[in-house]
């Protein structure tokens, strides 16, 4: 959560922060500032609100210097106010703060400063840091922030200028992420890549514990002993453009249409059609160890956690390995069974999840395995884990999750058929159907995205609704739980994804005509017991609509409304009947007026727990 940046060199660093800022608004927009250093003092801007009312602050009071720091919020400590909003400054004004993560012992700390004289004018953790760097100040920034980080508990990815001093920018980072762009007599900071593409392929991922010196001409990186330390420069290869909306309305909207594209990028170079191959470069785990693992534990949070529901089905279809889901805050905190005879798989879009962070590292404590799915390369799960796969989806914008979650199953279809090989749980035959169907998915996806107009129809219909349930069975029950989380996050709509044949138990019991019920009815083997699912609904009143294959007759006489893909093996449905779900929460939430790319409450990437 909350997004910083910095910038500097011989260019406005009011501008390019800015310009990071935008880019990174996903992850926090409750409020925003800047800061810059000009004439030796340092100048703020700071707005409640969307990171429009910051521009327009600016826009009013101008700021401009070859320095600068800025900081996009979501709210953990004090409600989105002014004062609340970062850049936070200590008592004389010239040392100036953004952080994202939380101060464990902030109120410890905030005493003690107090009764040392400090006045706090906010009620974030973050000033805290703010004050104690101006304890330790005698003159030299780097140090002083050195010393201030020795009495801190928690996560932090931080920013500090201070007046004295234009020359440097002084950056650290504990479990919330930073990266370093690195320019020619310019550098950049940013919690992400996204904020760094229009100027700079070159990054370092800052480590843990890493405190650093940022001048124009050169980057100062020190380990957590106070040693110099050599961080590789790594290229990005993402493009920019990827990172803007190019025309659509909504970024969400474009990663929906982005999927033929990113599935197939993500398999790209990994599977091989002609000789029957899976080739996966990063993933070390050896036949031996496939063949002695007691169990595959998956991890994760939200739609990933998701993704993890399916490939539990896959998994234990094509390999007979026993696996089990945990959603990661809960993981964490229980008594998890692990030891060297389990594989433990961490999905996170972001690789910066909290819960899924801690759950791996608590998995390594115990000896296990681990493995991470990841979209962001360099992200603190991707470096943490044993084995790293990345999807490549690009950068996932609108915060509800979508091309991400297809490049995940993507990514765990491939994993799952190479545990298939090694295991010799699938026939050669086998095999070779099911790489056909992961390389037929793009083109089955992209006549599923031409659907979207009789998806709009539909959401006309519904979009005032106050509830909705989604119903699946089997490998789709998760895709109703995705669709579900989708219409929720998105439009505010209490929605419910069951299991089509849990519902006889208790929520039936809510259906009545004012319930629309979409129901995954895709062809399946459990197709038929969907139908009867589809006649229980029916009968007390609920208007069905029905996700079902092209050409299928039957259904239009058992549903009210249909939405209509294309025919796949029911081991790769998922990827195709999310697809609609995903249309049908965006034009519902477009029809309601809410904000699509940046709902209220929620962040892209939850970096608390
Ligand atoms: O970055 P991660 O995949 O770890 O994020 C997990 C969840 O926060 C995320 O999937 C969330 O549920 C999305 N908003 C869903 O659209």
């Amino acid at each position: 959560m909350c997004g910083i940046v910095g910038y500097i060199g011989s260019e406005n660093s009011a501008d390019i922060v800015y310009k990071g800022l935008e880019k990174l608004e996903y992850r926090g927009y409750d409020s925003a500032g800047i800061a810059v250093i000009k004439d030796d003092k340092i100048h703020i801007r700071r707005s409640v609100g969307k990171l429009i009312n910051l521009q327009k602050n600016i826009k009013n009071n101008p700021i401009s210097g070859f320095i600068g720091i800025g900081h996009t919020r979501w709210a953990t400590h004090g409600k989105p106010s002014e004062e609340n909003a970062h850049p936070h400054t200590d008592c004389s004004g010239k040392i100036v703060v953004v952080h994202n993560g939380i101060i464990e012992n902030y109120i410890q700390i905030k005493q003690q400063l107090q009764k040392e004289g400090h006045k706090f004018a906010s009620e974030t953790d973050t000033e805290v840091i703010a004050h104690l760097i101006e304890k330790y100040y005698k003159g030299d920034l780097f140090n002083a922030v050195k010393s201030a980080l020795k009495d801190i508990r928690g996560a932090y990815a931080l920013s500090v200028i201070c007046s004295d001093d234009d020359s440097r920018i002084i950056v650290a980072r504990k479990d919330a992420p930073l990266i370093l762009g690195v320019g020619k007599d310019e550098n950049f900071i940013a919690s992400d890549v996204s904020a760094l593409l229009a100027y700079v392929r070159d990054v370092i991922f800052l480590e843990n514990d890493d405190i650093a010196e940022i001048k124009k001409d050169s980057i100062k990186i020190f380990d957590k002993n106070g040693n110099e330390a050599k961080r590789t420069v790594q290229k990005i290869l993402w493009d920019a453009i990827q990172a803007e909306k190019c025309g659509y309305k909504h970024f969400m909207l474009k990663e929906i249409y982005e999927q033929s594209q990113t599935i197939q990028d993500t398999f790209r170079g990994r599977i091989s059609v002609e000789d029957n191959k899976i080739l996966l470069e990063t993933v070390k785990i050896s036949k031996d160890f496939l063949n002695k693992i007691s169990r595959i534990c998956i991890v994760a949070c939200g739609t990933s956690y998701h993704a993890g529901l399916v490939a539990k089905f896959m998994i234990e279809e094509l390999t007979s390995i026993p696996a089990e889901v945990n959603i990661a805050s809960e993981f964490r905190y229980g008594t998890p069974v692990l030891n060297g005879t389990v594989l433990t798989i961490f999905i996170s879009q972001s690789g910066e999840t909290a819960d899924t962070l801690a759950a791996l590292k608590l998995a390594k404590e115990k000896g296990a395995t681990t493995l991470a799915i990841c979209n962001v390369i360099g992200s603190s799960i991707s470096r943490e884990a044993d084995n790293v796969l990345y999807t490549h989806c690009g950068p996932e914008i609108g915060v509800a999750s979508t091309k991400a979650f297809t490049g995940q199953l993507t990514a765990l279809y491939l994993l799952v058929m190479d545990f298939a090989i090694k295991k010799g749980t699938v026939s050669e035959d086998k095999l070779a159907y099911l790489i056909k169907q992961m390389w037929d998915i793009p083109i089955k996806v992209t006549e599923c995205l031409k659907q979207s107009e009789q998806i709009l129809e539909i959401a006309k219909t519904f979009h005032m609704k106050k509830q909705f349930i989604y119903l699946a069975r089997n490998i789709n029950y998760p895709i109703a739980l995705e669709g579900a989380l989708k219409l929720k996050e998105i439009s505010y709509i209490y929605a419910e994804g069951y299991p089509a044949g849990e519902m006889k138990h208790g929520p039936i019991a809510l259906i009545d005509e004012n319930m629309p019920v979409m129901v995954i009815a895709t062809k399946s083997k459990v197709y038929e017991k969907v139908l009867s699912n589809i006649e229980e609904a029916k009968a007390r009143g609920a208007k069905i609509i029905a996700i079902a294959n092209i050409n299928n007759k039957e259904i239009i006489e058992k549903s009210d409304y249909q939405i209509f893909v294309p025919e796949v093996d029911e081991m790769f449905s998922p990827l195709i009947n999310v697809i609609p779900l995903q249309f049908f929460s965006y034009y519902v939430s477009t029809m309601r007026g809410c904000d699509v790319d940046q709902p209220r409450n929620l962040a892209k990437s939850v970096t608390v727990e």
